[in-house]
């Protein structure tokens, strides 16, 4: 295989890359997600299922992803082609159980998803494995047109809170301000194109002074901001039941769609199952150690979300608000929680808070724009700034029409005849399907794809063979004789069949995560019920 180590930008060192991993993982999925969930599900029952899933599945196919990037040091499509050049019998099985699933689709009237799985079928038989890449290079696109809009709310509320705009008494005077947008959709508009420009100014920069730079900068000051918010959601009086709430688990409250809520959210969350780790995985060198690396990602991030639940829940109960108010929480509940502290500077703490979640939003977006400028760079020749106009470019328009069907899906007439055509509903707009398909979709798909592909046909031991550079000692040392605190010792058994982390997770990759994620697609396509 060609290896394009030497001419392949790569980042400055081992904490660039944690930071920019991290900054991909941590976004709005931490700051908005988790907090609500969190409060929809039950609170610290959720928080400790979350923490499991985070661990045992999360970890394993974060370290998947970073190791096939490292390895080809290509994009997803590109990587996925470079161990599986061609198609095989099993490909060529998968693209036919889609064809005739499409067919049968079809048939019913049902074109959307039919078209989808005649696509799938298609990339099957035509790239064989390398869909699963092409796939995970599609997907930011879905997720980038909603996750701008999202970004564009935040920015345009941190200028509504420093122009102080935001100080309102009540939650109907916030969903006013909020269904504000729809009056005027272009508003949102400019703040969404304003946010994927930012993104894509930060990657026309390239690795090491475009993406690292800016996770340099922006993760500390993320940390600085949670900080202070916590502070000040601490001290107030009856803060403590809102930590209560986070932390003491009743499992009286948690669901079995709750545990399932908290899989597909550790996906989401740590930016698995679409490439963006492979990616930057891809501009990691092979002296540094890929566990260590994955084990910071997923501590920074599980962190952040911990954080955000400290700064939102303890501040919405001294306030009496209600913490299961759902995705509206940080959009309708913050500013009127935030005014309500009453020492005059609520302004200021919700400009803070919007500019936390800007900056989330900031680095995630980042990532997406990268998977996709990465392949038309490595697949297709583009220079860097092409790739990057042309991505940046076509996530606008995308992102425009998603902004503008949450509000007014008739403005666009000719999409919501398409989307009845499709779908024979017009009951989701444009954002919910994006957001809807992606999440319990194509990043479980993917998630699966990658673990099966790393598993079973690329082989955990080529897997291994790669992370052992840069973290020798951690995949042949026993785990055992790791978590006694005696790898350095020259006695300790070094058998390769004992139980070495290496052993524990090939059983994870080839096991433990595919199956779990079969549980959660299964479910949330409605055709397994608990
Ligand atoms: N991890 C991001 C979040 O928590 C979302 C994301 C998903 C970003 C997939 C990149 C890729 O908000």
């Amino acid at each position: 295989m060609k290896n394009d180590s030497t001419t392949r930008e790569h980042w400055g060192g081992s904490l660039g890359f944690v930071l920019a991993a991290a900054g991909s993982a941590i976004g709005l999925g931490n700051i908005w997600k988790f907090p609500y969930i969190t409060g929809m599900n039950g609170g610290g029952a959720f928080v400790l299922v979350y923490l499991f899933c985070i661990i045992l599945i999360g970890l394993p196919i974060m370290i998947c992803e970073i190791t096939l990037g490292r390895k080809t040091q290509k994009n997803p499509l590109g990587a996925f082609l470079a161990i599986a050049p061609h198609g095989t019998s099993t490909t060529r099985s998968i693209g036919s159980v889609f064809l005739l699933i499409a067919l049968g689709l079809l048939c019913f009237g049902k074109f959307g998803l039919g078209l989808i799985f005649g696509v799938l079928a298609a990339f099957a038989f035509y790239f064989g494995w390398g869909s699963i890449g092409l796939v995970g290079v599609l997907t930011p696109f879905v997720i980038m047109s909603y996750y701008g809009t999202v970004g564009g709310w935040t920015f345009a509320y941190f200028i509504k809170g420093i122009t102080q705009q935001l100080n309102i008494s009540s939650t109907v005077e916030a969903q006013n301000i909020f269904n504000s947008f729809a009056l005027n959709p272009f508003v949102a508009v400019f703040y969404q194109l304003m946010f994927t420009l930012l993104c894509g100014f930060v990657v026309w920069f390239g690795i090491k002074n475009g993406i690292e730079l800016a996770s340099k900068f922006l993760l500390p000051l993320l940390l600085l901001l949670l900080i202070l918010l916590i502070m000040r959601s601490l001290t107030l009086p009856g803060a403590a039941a809102g930590v209560r709430f986070l932390l003491s688990p009743d499992f009286g409250k948690l669901t079995s769609e709750g545990v399932l809520i908290a899989l597909g959210h550790a996906f989401f969350s740590l930016s698995l199952g679409m490439g963006a780790m492979l990616t930057y995985g891809s501009y990691l060198d092979s002296s540094k150690n890929i566990y260590i690396a994955s084990l910071n990602i997923v501590f920074l991030d599980t962190l952040i979300a911990l954080m955000a639940g400290l700064a939102i829940f303890p501040a919405v109960f001294a306030m009496q608000m209600n913490p299961e108010a759902g995705p509206g929480l940080v959009f309708q509940i913050m500013p009127v929680t935030f005014n309500a502290i009453g020492d005059n500077v609520g302004w200021l703490w919700s400009s803070l808070f919007f500019l936390l979640l800007f900056i989330a939003a900031l680095t995630s977006g980042i990532s997406l724009l990268e998977v996709c400028i990465s392949c038309l760079i490595d697949e297709f020749h583009f220079k860097r700034h092409s790739a990057v106009f042309g991505v940046t470019l076509l996530v606008s328009i995308m992102g425009v029409l998603s902004t503008i069907s949450v509000f007014d899906w008739e403005k666009i007439p000719w999409l919501e005849k398409i989307f009845l055509f499709l779908f024979n509903s017009t009951d989701a707009s444009f954002f919910d399907a994006a957001d809807n398909f992606s999440c319990n979709y194509l990043l479980p798909l993917g998630g699966l794809g990658i673990s099966l592909f790393v598993g079973w046909v690329w082989g955990t031991r080529y897997a291994i063979d790669e992370i052992r550079k840069g973290g020798e000692q951690f995949s042949d040392v026993n785990f055992f004789t790791l978590l006694a605190g005696l790898k350095d010792d020259p006695n300790a058994t070094r058998d390769s069949h004992s139980l070495t982390l290496g052993v524990i997770l090939g059983i994870f990759i080839r096991f433990l995560s595919p199956i779990c994620i079969i549980i959660t697609f299964l479910h949330s396509i409605g055709w397994l019920k608990f």
